[in-house]
């Protein structure tokens, strides 16, 4: 269902810290929005289930591999917050946690029907998650980034079908 205040479609992306893999989906998916001049139908946002790193940017370590990749991530982390939910159209988690604190927040049976999982949108990977890179090498940013690119366009795809 489209959002009633501006008519856009709003997507958040949801991750435990808003400082590496909901920030990343973010840019990913608002580069996808962007190159398809989607800008005034979709929108996106990011928030953490955590909201420890509230204002502060994206780990370095993700800026520097999505730069790589063409993507400046310049969001400010902040906490998932109850008006989210009447808020958005759609809310992506990134794993299994997330999706269960994320149902625990839904203010209503309605609201927790737009939680969803970022990895059901896989098609290239198999694998139920989005793991969390935070502990892990470069390789586990690049491995995030992959499996980002694979589930925001999908999920472009999916959306743009129901606008
Ligand atoms: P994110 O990664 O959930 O992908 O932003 C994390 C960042 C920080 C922490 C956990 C996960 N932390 O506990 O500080």
């Amino acid at each position: 269902m489209e959002n009633h205040i501006n008519n856009k479609y709003k997507v958040l992306f949801v991750c435990l810290g808003n400082i590496c893999r909901s920030p990343a989906a973010q840019g990913i998916f608002e580069h996808i929005v962007r190159e398809n001049s989607m800008q005034d139908r979709i929108e996106a946002d990011s928030a953490g289930i955590y909201g420890g790193h509230s204002g502060a940017h994206p780990d370095r370590r993700m800026r520097t591999a999505a730069l790589y990749r063409g993507y400046g991530l310049t969001h400010s982390a902040r906490q998932v917050r109850g008006y989210d939910f009447p808020d958005f159209d759609l809310i992506v988690a990134m794993d299994d946690q997330n999706y269960e604190d994320l149902m625990h927040l839904a203010p209503s049976v309605e609201d927790s029907h737009k939680i969803v999982r970022m990895a059901s949108y896989l098609t290239d990977h198999k694998i139920s998650y989005i793991p969390d890179p935070y502990y892990m090498g470069s390789e586990g940013f690049s491995l995030v980034l992959d499996l980002l690119e694979d589930g925001c366009r999908n999920l472009y795809e999916s959306i743009v079908k129901t606008l």
